[in-house]
Order: structure tokens, then C-alpha cells, then sequence
């Protein structure tokens, strides 16, 4: 081990085509591909160090010592990677966000890549890209498109290393942007990993897997040829998929509020109007506006006078996962 400290920066990302559901839970393989927008005004930045007396891992998230269920999944995931890398080390992990955490902003797909590439990092372990999505994933499936830069498409494979994601356009291919409409910002109550484990249990999950192909083709397409009601269309009816699985699970998962349909309408609306809009929504009530940059002042605008939003964040399409260097 050369280094005693290493810092990583990662950015959520947005899934134009949704993951919801596994065929391996352990090894987080997700029934179908996926693909996302990384967003880049908002990060999560975390530090790794280990010491030779440190006889657990040790997790701080935004300053404060994390709860106890957030601290045993970090520790799961850093026991992969030492079974993975043939390592005994303990870690404290400092972690902080710029944005409100574990609710529907895909906090976890930062802060797991961020984990993964500082651990590797510290440990000096050099992998590729590739190998480090992968990694990533074991620790939250969303994670793993967090790695790569721009818009990232995530193959899921059959096995640990044969599931991972890799960029299919640079951030500058088309300058969207996502303004994210809070509605709520306290933590969801049923967390992402419960909702993978329930997905099976709806009768619309098989339907929504085997048409996954036709909407991903659908969205590189629309990526490539920066068509902006290709994607609409496709996203909406993606998320709506991913909505109506959740409702129908047993027990059923309801993400969304009343605010949460009302701002649907509206961007469908506004689209109809004129204003390139569209929404799709993660597993939480907030409402991710994704639009062109002629039309993002506007759609703020409208956003930030709504009463029923708490706040606007907005992001554009964002780089990948990078180690910062020493201070
Ligand atoms: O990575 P997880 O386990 O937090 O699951 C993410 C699931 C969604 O955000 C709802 C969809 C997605 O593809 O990001």
C-alpha cells in the first residue's frame, strides 16, 4: 500500500431507461440494460484512509456519524472488495454531497462509485474503467454508470465481470440538462434494494424486461441524433414502466405524491406548448425535468415559482468518476 489517504469526486446520475429488478441480488446482475445522463453540478466527494489500529470500518456522512444500516452496507461492500483483492485493511470513509441524500437524487450511485475508486485508489490496485463500473455495482447497481463519463449505457451481463457500463456519448454530444423539481426532501421509506427484490412480484415486470431492448435502441438513437421528442416520448413511457411495476409489487411501492403527477402533467403540457420538456422520476417523488439548454431557463423559471416545489437543482450532463489529488 503507497498511499494513507485518497480522495474521489462522483456525480449522480439520471436513468433515461430504468434498472428495476435483479437476476442475482448479491452480485447486483439487473434484469435489463440501462442507460443514464451523469449530472454534473451535483457530487459526492469521499475520503478513504486506513490505519494499521483500525479494528472495523469507520463511515461519516456530511460530518456526522452514519446510522447504523448505512454503515453495515459500506462495510459489505468493502468486505467484496477485500475478499476481491486479497486485502485485510479496515477504512474510515468521510463522505460528503452537495445535494439532499436518499431521495430519488440517486445519492447511493455517487457515493458507491466514489467509494469504489478511492478504495482501489488507496489501495493501489490499477484496474480499467471497465473493471471499476463493475466494482462499483456491487455496492448499488446505479453505480456502476456513475464511472464513465457523459451518457452511459450499462450492459447487464451474466456474471460479476461482464456487468458493468461504458460511456456511448461525451457530455458535449447534446447539452441537456435535468432540473430536478423537490418535492420532498426527507429519505424514501422503502429503499431501492427493497423495491429490486420486490419488482418480480408484479405481474408487469417480465412485460417491461423484454421490451427493455426496443426503448434502449430507441434512446441511443435518440442520443446520437440529439432528437428531443424520441426521447421524450421514450423516457416518459420508461419511468411511467418502472411506476406502474413499483404500484403493482406486493406489497406495493407508492414513490409518487400528488405534486409528483401534477408536475407530470405539467411538463407534458409544456411540451405541447413548445418548450423542450420531459420528465421521469427515480425511486422517489421528486420530478427530474430533463430539457435542452434553450429551453432550461424557462422550464427553472416555471419550476421555481411553483408552490409545491421546495427547490430546484439543476444539472448538466456530467463527466465521470475521477481521484483528486493529495492536498
Ligand atoms: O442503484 P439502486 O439500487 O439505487 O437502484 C436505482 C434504481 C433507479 O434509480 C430507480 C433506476 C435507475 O436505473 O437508476
Amino acid at each position: 500500500m503507497v498511499k494513507k489517504t485518497s480522495t474521489a469526486l462522483s456525480h449522480p446520475n439520471i436513468a433515461f431507461i430504468k434498472y428495476w429488478g435483479n437476476r442475482d441480488a448479491v452480485q447486483r446482475i439487473p434484469s435489463n440494460g440501462s442507460i443514464s445522463m451523469n449530472l454534473e453540478q451535483l457530487w459526492t466527494k469521499t475520503t478513504v484512509s486506513t490505519d494499521a489500529w483500525l479494528q472495523k470500518d469507520q463511515l461519516r456522512i456530511n460530518g456526522k456519524m452514519a446510522h447504523a444500516l448505512a454503515a453495515e452496507r459500506v462495510s459489505l461492500f468493502l468486505e467484496k472488495i477485500r475478499n476481491m483483492v486479497h486485502s485485510d485493511a479496515f477504512f474510515s470513509v468521510e463522505s460528503t454531497n452537495n445535494f439532499p441524500i436518499s431521495a430519488g437524487i440517486a445519492s447511493s450511485a455517487s457515493a458507491f462509485s466514489a467509494l469504489a475508486a478511492a478504495v482501489l485508489d488507496l489501495l493501489g490496485i490499477s484496474v480499467s474503467e471497465q473493471q471499476l463500473s463493475a466494482f462499483a455495482r456491487l455496492g448499488s447497481g446505479s453505480a456502476c454508470r456513475s464511472i464513465p463519463t457523459g451518457f452511459c449505457e450499462w450492459k447487464p451481463g451474466h456474471n460479476h465481470s461482464d456487468s458493468y457500463a461504458y460511456s456511448i456519448a461525451s457530455p458535449d454530444q447534446w447539452p441537456l440538462w435535468d432540473c430536478i423539481a423537490v418535492v420532498a426532501d426527507n429519505p424514501k421509506k422503502i429503499s431501492s434494494s427493497h423495491g429490486h427484490a420486490l419488482a418480480g412480484t408484479s405481474p408487469f415486470q417480465q412485460a417491461r424486461v423484454e421490451d427493455a431492448p426496443r426503448r434502449l435502441e430507441i434512446c441511443r438513437n435518440a442520443i446520437a441524433n440529439q432528437d428531443f421528442l424520441q426521447l421524450a416520448e421514450i423516457i416518459e413511457s420508461d419511468s411511467d414502466m418502472m411506476h406502474a411495476v413499483m404500484m403493482t409489487s406486493n406489497p406495493p411501492i407508492k414513490y409518487w405524491l400528488p405534486a409528483s403527477l401534477e408536475i407530470m402533467q405539467l411538463v407534458r403540457h409544456w411540451r405541447e406548448s413548445g418548450t423542450e420538456a420531459a420528465y421521469t422520476l427515480d425511486a422517489g417523488p421528486n420530478i427530474h425535468v430533463i430539457c435542452t439548454s434553450s429551453s432550461r431557463g424557462v422550464i427553472e423559471e416555471k419550476l421555481r415559482y411553483h408552490p409545491n416545489i421546495k427547490q430546484v437543482l439543476s444539472a448538466s450532463v456530467g463527466s465521470g468518476t475521477s481521484i483528486l489529488p493529495l492536498e
